[in-house]
């Protein structure tokens, strides 16, 4: 057995972040200022945004999409149960009810066809997740949506550098969301950016992200500056500091870099798991994506094997790999499952899925060697364990 554990996620930091991230410290200057403002028109640029507003999560940037965008208690957001709590949470904040419509069980994203069957009176927005990287099918999602006169909100946490029929993810509804936690695709340590071509909804969330003040801090108190301010809405504390934007500013440079090795690996993967008939592997959907690969998902089909999902983590743990699961479906934690009827809980393709669901080792320091020995382990486990 190898010894060194390999774990299933790690950032690559840089000596250019780290030179901007002292660069920051020296100057004086550690929150929201100049280098905020520059990864936001580097990231609204990558994207083809006009607008990219830093924040520091993307739970923060949700529930200020959300918000801005107008949801109000009593209405209702169609999103996927396999997501990550932020999704759901938010709009339970705000007292916004969600519908949770299953999935496809080979992209594994929310079904468009489940969502127009979720659509009652009191549904304002419909909240896509792209799961694990894939691109949901945007162009069905917002034909429904035009229909009915519904706001689309992206949770873009895993999505940096996903492309969607040839345009990035970013630029393609009211607001999109991306996450900069540290096992995402790029990092900000912790931190997050909404993205959006609304001139209104920008001026709205940059607002909202600092208690509702016109002036940003580091303009009143540099040079030249008025100290003076105004509230003009109930804000939030969620701006992001210039430290964290200092390491997203290098990030967003070597992004495509690190999705190119990320894929280099899913590419193995897939060809040394994919003809396992205990193993599931998410397809690609028909139309024509850019997978950033922030995931490696396979669904163990726990019914073929004499051991459970969480036994083949610990199998897997035994030989020293990390894993992660992604996710727990929504409606299966003990506080939301008290929110939704046995009804509305019955989804089987995503409770199918919680089930057996684990995500393998990925990221852009790893090399071949680590990927083919979590295959040889996995084909160990599978033979050992085979019904
Ligand atoms: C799908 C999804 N949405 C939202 C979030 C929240 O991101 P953050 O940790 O930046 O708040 C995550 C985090 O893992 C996520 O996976």
């Amino acid at each position: 057995m190898k010894t060194t554990f390999l774990p299933f996620s790690r950032p690559s930091i840089g000596a250019d972040e780290i030179e901007e991230v002292v660069d920051s410290l020296k100057s004086g200057w550690i929150t929201t200022g100049p280098k905020v403002q520059q990864f936001e028109s580097d990231f609204a640029k990558f994207v083809g945004a006009k607008h990219a507003v830093a924040v520091n999560s993307a739970t923060s940037g949700l529930h200020l999409a959300y918000l801005a965008l107008g949801l109000k208690p009593g209405e209702e957001a169609i999103t996927t149960p396999l997501t990550f709590i932020s999704t759901v949470s938010m709009l339970c904040s705000l007292g916004v009810k969600p519908v949770l419509a299953d999935i496809d069980p080979n992209t594994l994203n929310i079904d468009p066809g489940e969502i127009e069957k979720k659509i009652t009176k009191k549904t304002r927005a419909i909240v896509p997740v792209h799961f694990a990287g894939l691109p949901c099918d945007l162009d069905r999602i917002k034909t429904i949506a035009r229909k009915h006169r519904l706001k689309v909100i992206e949770d873009a946490a895993h999505a940096a550098g996903t492309e969607y029929k040839g345009g990035k993810i970013g630029a393609l509804s009211d607001a999109t969301v991306f996450s900069f936690h540290p096992i995402k695709n790029m990092t900000t340590g912790e931190g997050g950016m909404i993205t959006t071509n609304d001139d209104k909804l920008a001026e709205k969330l940059a607002l909202l992200r600092f208690h509702g003040m016109n002036k940003l801090a580091w303009k009143r108190y540099g040079k030249g500056g008025s100290p003076h301010y105004d509230i003009n809405c109930l804000g939030y504390k969620y701006n992001m500091m210039d430290i964290q934007a200092a390491l997203g500013i290098h990030q967003l440079r070597k992004l495509s870099a690190f999705n190119a090795l990320r894929s280099k690996y899913a590419q193995i993967y897939r060809k040394e798991l994919g003809s396992l008939s205990q193993i599931h592997l998410p397809q690609d959907p028909p139309y024509g994506i850019v997978h950033p690969w922030h995931l490696f998902i396979i669904v163990i089909k726990t019914e073929t094997l004499k051991i459970s999902r969480d036994e083949f983590i610990q199998a897997l743990s035994d030989q020293n790999i990390g894993t992660g699961i992604h996710f727990k479906v929504v409606h299966q934690h003990p506080y939301y499952k008290e929110l939704f009827t046995a009804k509305e809980r019955n989804l089987p393709n995503a409770n199918y899925v919680s089930e057996r669901i684990l995500s393998l080792p990925l990221y852009p320091s790893l090399n071949i060697g680590d990927v083919t020995r979590v295959c040889a382990v996995i084909k160990e486990i599978i033979k050992t364990n085979a019904r």
